[in-house]
């Protein structure tokens, strides 16, 4: 690896490598099998301070930074990628949303107990009619004196049901576009907020995905999140965060194949010989190492970017177009590999074939990475 690690970020890697391989791998497969939420992981890596990881030790985080971060992620994802979905949006998008932007008291009250992993983080923008144009939402929020009314529908939602705290965005002022869309933070158990049933999905399947439902539901003006008409931005910033913890995600889950794969030609036997020692197949691992390092070096240097303080949104998209792309290709060889024990679920390929294949959609798709990347390069070479 060609980034310079600092002893602490050694340290926090190593911690979640023994973790994820000790603690939340032997459960995997069984998780997937019941869809079963992984509160006992989340509750163990929260004693583990992995559910505040960028908050400051002040608001019951651990201080760490992104790289640390992103380490810590995709050692999670090898093992569990249902497990560090949540662990992302989670760290990611709600807590990070929070502690750049709340008030000292919606620290005191979310933060908190967010980063003490007491309760887990959602975020809601996406709808039934809006996915990759956030801006044409159309659940709205009514100011009522010291209370928004929430009214509308979101879809998809990582966590919908076990969330503790959702950021949910809503249009306050229709005639303004994306600066008439407003963010609020909403408690479980909101009077007029539910979740609706569960998605049955290809892969992830013990992270629940949900609608969240707005029925005149009352949110107190205090929570609001930023300023009236910042909830774009605020979700825009927020997912470029999120884009670099999916790319992690897919190193993971993509260096979990590898392995597999590895371990796999190494035993088995065709024509007298181990599968490891054909050429077609030597070339095919080494063509999954290279794309995996790419990805890593991608994932690291948006994830420095970001701890240097430098705008990182286009990087945070290469990281995560080229690393949830790289993903498929990686577990497509390594279910090959396997033959066709990859194709049945003794074998964990198949799992990590499945889990990968939403990386190039969720938290924008490749196409709206390559949107924000053009938009980026377009926009430099106009500049002076
Ligand atoms: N940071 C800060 N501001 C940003 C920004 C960023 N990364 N991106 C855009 N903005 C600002 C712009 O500067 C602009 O502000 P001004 O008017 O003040 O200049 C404003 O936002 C509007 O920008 P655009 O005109 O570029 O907006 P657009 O409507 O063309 O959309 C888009 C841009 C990139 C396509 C955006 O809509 C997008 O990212 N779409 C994908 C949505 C997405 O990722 N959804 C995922 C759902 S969440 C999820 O999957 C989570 C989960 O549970 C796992």
């Amino acid at each position: 690896m060609s980034f310079a690690l600092t002893d602490e970020q050694l340290m926090i890697q190593t911690m979640a490598r023994e973790f994820s391989r000790d603690v939340v791998a032997p459960t995997a497969a069984e998780r997937d099998r019941t869809c079963e939420f992984p509160v006992e992981n989340l509750k163990k890596m929260a004693e583990l301070g992995f559910m505040g990881m960028m908050v400051p030790f002040e608001y019951k985080g651990s201080g760490a930074d992104t790289v640390s971060y992103v380490l810590a992620l995709s050692e999670i994802a090898y093992s569990c990628a249902s497990t560090a979905v949540v662990m992302s949006v989670h760290n990611s998008i709600v807590c990070e949303s929070i502690y750049r932007l709340g008030t000292e008291d919606q620290k005191e009250r979310y933060l908190k107990p967010l980063a003490a992993g007491d309760i887990i983080g959602a975020f809601a923008m996406t709808e039934p009619h809006a996915g990759s144009d956030p801006v044409r939402q159309s659940t709205t929020a009514v100011r009522d004196g010291n209370y928004y009314i929430l009214n509308g529908t979101k879809r998809f939602i990582t966590s919908g049901k076990n969330a503790g705290l959702t950021i949910v965005t809503a249009v306050t002022d229709k005639t303004k576009r994306h600066k008439g869309i407003s963010a609020f933070l909403v408690k479980k158990d909101t009077p007029g907020f539910s979740a609706g049933n569960l998605e049955d999905k290809m892969g992830l399947r013990a992270s629940d995905t949900t609608d969240l439902i707005f029925d005149d539901c009352r949110i107190p003006a205090e929570d609001l999140l930023g300023e009236e008409g910042d909830g774009f931005k605020i979700a825009m910033q927020a997912l470029d965060g999120g884009r670099i913890g999916i790319a992690a995600q897919s190193v993971g889950v993509a260096q979990a194949a590898l392995d597999a794969a590895v371990d796999y030609a190494k035993i088995r036997e065709q024509f007298g010989q181990p599968i490891s020692k054909f050429q077609g197949l030597r070339w095919m691992i080494a063509d999954m190492a290279v794309e995996i390092e790419a990805a890593r070096q991608l994932m690291l240097s948006a994830a420095e970017m970001k701890d240097r303080g430098e705008k990182y949104t286009a990087q945070a998209s290469m990281a995560k177009l080229f690393a949830s792309e790289m993903v498929n290709r990686v577990t497509t060889k390594a279910l090959q590999i396997h033959g066709g024990y990859g194709f049945i679920k003794e074998y964990p390929v198949e799992r990590f074939f499945r889990d990968a294949r939403v990386f190039t959609i969720y938290e924008g798709t490749s196409e709206i990475q390559r949107v924000v990347i053009s938009n980026h390069i377009l926009k430099d070479k106009r500049s002076p």
